[in-house]
This record gives structure tokens, C-alpha cells and sequence, in this order.
């Protein structure tokens, strides 16, 4: 599921043949997402679920769950899918619903990350996936990768050093999961 530029979903599919996974679908929310395009000249079948067309949040994720469901996907891989996810459609997927977040959680959740670890003069930052739980950021931690701080450099310089790790490291976690190597208790 994409909102936006697509890099992870690019890294995504580029690594699915090394680990095994497969994409059967993109959903997003933004019709104009540089992610939609990418997904579209990848033969990818995409599914634009534009949140704006919806009077009320409950109506748009019942059109996403509709489609998902359709779809019947092992696991959702949120990829800059940046849209806060109901109760009712976390619960739906409860177990099976990834996201990745620019930080090393539990420090930094929400937005902005790269500059406030910086702010915070923060040693290592780096890149979670968790699984999607009703705390926004909050849920059990599968895989982080790391990198040490330079406290000279800036977020942009961060956050491109840490959008590499996520290249590496969302991949890498999906291959484990389609080997069944992913637990959650
Ligand atoms: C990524 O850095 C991802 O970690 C972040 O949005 C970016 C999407 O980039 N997600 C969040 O901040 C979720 N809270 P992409 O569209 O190029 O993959």
C-alpha cells in the first residue's frame, strides 16, 4: 500500500525474485502517486483508492478492506502508505499488516524523523519494521537496521542514508515472511 514516491516499493519488487515473495497487487490512496506509475509500467496490478472520494473515513478503508480482500494477500506491506489506519481495518488484518517507518522505534515515531534525531543528537538512527497494532507507530518490532549518526550531516543527507537501509531491510523481512521465519505471539 503507497501514498506517494515509490521507493520502497521499487525495492520491493526489484528483490522479489532474490527472496521469494511475490507482489499481486498496489493500492494506494493518492492517484498521482509517482508509485502508481512505477507500479503500472511494472505490469503490477494497481488499485487507486482515492480517500478523497470518501465522505468518511469508515467508507474509504471499507473500499480498501473490499479490495484487499479481493486480492487475498498473505501480508500488506505498508511502503509510504501515509494515510492513519481505523481500528476496525487494523483488526481485520491483525497479524498480517506491515509497516515501515524511518526511525529506530520506539524512538521517533510520527513525522519528521531524521531532523529531530539529529535535534536530539540522537548516536544511531535507522529504519523498524513492525506490524500495524492501534498505537500509530506502535506495534511489535520485526527487523531494524541502523546506521551511526554523523552530527554534522544533514536530515536530507540522513534520511537518503537511511532510505537505503529500508531498501535493504523491508525486502529482506518479506523474504523471511514468505519462508514463514516470522513469528508473532
Ligand atoms: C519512507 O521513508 C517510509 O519509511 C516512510 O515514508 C517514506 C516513503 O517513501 N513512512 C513513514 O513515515 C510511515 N510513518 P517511499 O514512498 O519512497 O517508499
Amino acid at each position: 500500500m503507497v501514498s506517494g514516491r515509490g521507493s520502497n516499493l521499487r525495492a520491493l519488487q526489484e528483490q522479489a525474485p532474490e527472496y521469494g515473495y511475490g507482489i499481486i497487487g498496489v493500492v494506494s490512496n493518492n492517484p498521482a502517486a509517482p508509485a502508481v506509475d512505477y507500479a503500472r509500467a511494472e505490469g503490477l496490478a494497481v488499485h487507486v483508492i482515492d480517500h478523497r472520494l470518501f465522505a468518511a473515513r469508515a467508507a474509504f478503508e471499507n473500499a480498501l478492506v473490499a479490495t484487499l480482500d479481493r486480492l487475498a494477500p498473505d501480508v500488506i506491506a505498508l511502503a509510504g502508505f501515509l494515510r492513519v489506519l481505523g481500528t476496525d481495518f487494523v483488526d481485520h488484518y491483525q497479524g498480517r499488516l506491515l509497516n515501515i517507518h524511518p526511525s529506530l522505534l520506539p524512538a521517533f515515531p510520527g513525522l519528521d524523523t531524521h531532523r529531530r534525531a539529529l535535534a536530539a543528537g540522537a548516536r544511531v538512527h535507522g529504519a523498524t519494521v513492525h506490524l500495524v497494532t492501534h498505537a500509530v507507530d506502535g506495534g511489535p518490532i520485526i527487523a531494524q537496521a541502523g546506521l551511526t549518526v554523523d552530527p554534522k550531516e544533514s536530515a536530507v543527507a540522513l534520511g537518503a542514508r537511511v532510505l537505503a537501509l529500508e531498501h535493504t531491510l523491508y525486502p529482506y523481512v518479506l523474504g523471511r515472511w514468505a519462508r514463514g521465519e516470522v513469528a508473532y505471539h
